[in-house]
């Protein structure tokens, strides 16, 4: 089995996911685990930039009991022309038991997973998905509030280029949970409606901020940092109209007093930023086990 989008997981797969999650991260963040992966060998292959993603897949790997090698992509046979496709060939032949893959194409980890036997997790592609990132964003929710069901989320900020968006507004729903896409029109997928951050926020139980990713914009926007926060962003105010118990999430990496003012970002009543990131690491554990586990059954 292969984690490369949440529509192609099932129900119960999610739910195993999730309920393994709560049970890492209760035993000491993961700390007390069985080694259930030992001997294990996980790759990690990030062509993209990653604090977060890579470090705590390596480090749900060896918790595991597993070991988690990393190519570093820019010391890679990549920079002498090798394609994608005898990259994946070449790690195949080496036997590992997951392959953990990050890659700024849309639907690369796909590519990747018909020529690998082991099973292969989209750490992020493209503007596509990134699963297990919407998994530990649940893992959170719930862990905040008990369960996800009848809650309503705003996910505000550059909707367009985010994967993290995409696949929350994919497994939220199914969780019973009222997903609110909002942010600059500029910044809007085709199709859906842009709907205001104001109107987003207010009400809302969980207000999720995102990076603009200047990466991926075409050109540049208009606004200076202050500007966005005052139009677009997480501020005291906008803060204020959501609902008295309101979280604040944010998948990172933050762009602080741009879509977030800093002291929200930091104020432990509200945010679950580094609750996010613990979560983290419990639910790649989770991912892990699955996968692997069930490729040796
Ligand atoms: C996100 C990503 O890379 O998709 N970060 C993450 O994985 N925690 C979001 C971003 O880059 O803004």
């Amino acid at each position: 089995m292969d984690i490369l989008s949440i529509d192609a997981m099932s129900d119960g797969e999610i739910a195993e996911i999730l309920s393994r999650a709560a049970q890492f991260f209760a035993g000491n963040r993961g700390r007390r685990s069985a080694e259930r992966l030992h001997g294990k060998i996980v790759f990690n292959l990030f062509y993209e930039n990653s604090t977060r993603t890579a470090m705590s897949f390596a480090t749900a790997a060896q918790r595991l009991g597993a070991a988690a090698i990393s190519l570093s992509v820019e010391r890679s046979s990549v920079q002498k022309g090798e394609t994608l496709e005898d990259t994946a060939r070449t790690l195949n032949a080496m036997r590992p038991d997951a392959l953990v893959m990050r890659h700024r194409e849309n639907g690369a980890p796909a590519a990747v997973a018909l020529i690998m036997e082991a099973p292969v997790l989209n750490a992020g592609d493209g503007t596509n998905e990134h699963p297990t990132q919407a998994l530990l964003d649940a893992a959170a929710i719930q862990h905040r509030f008990g369960s996800i069901e009848g809650l309503k989320v705003a996910i505000c900020g550059d909707i367009r280029h985010s994967r993290v968006a995409r696949s929350n507004a994919k497994l939220l729903p199914r969780l019973g949970a009222e997903v609110r896409l909002a942010g600059p029109p500029g910044l809007m997928p085709e199709g859906v409606p842009a709907r205001s951050v104001d109107e987003a926020i207010a009400g809302s139980d969980v207000v999720m901020m995102l990076r603009v990713q200047r990466e991926r914009l075409e050109e540049e926007l208009g606004d200076g940092p202050g500007e966005y926060l005052a139009r677009y962003g997480l501020t005291r105010e906008r803060l204020g109209t959501a609902a008295p118990t309101a979280a604040v999430m944010h998948p990172g990496p933050m762009n602080r007093g741009v879509e977030i003012d800093s002291a929200i970002a930091d104020d432990p009543e509200r945010s679950l930023i580094t609750l996010q990131v613990e979560m983290g690491v419990a639910v790649r554990m989770a991912c892990l086990e699955l996968v692997v586990g069930s490729a040796a059954r």
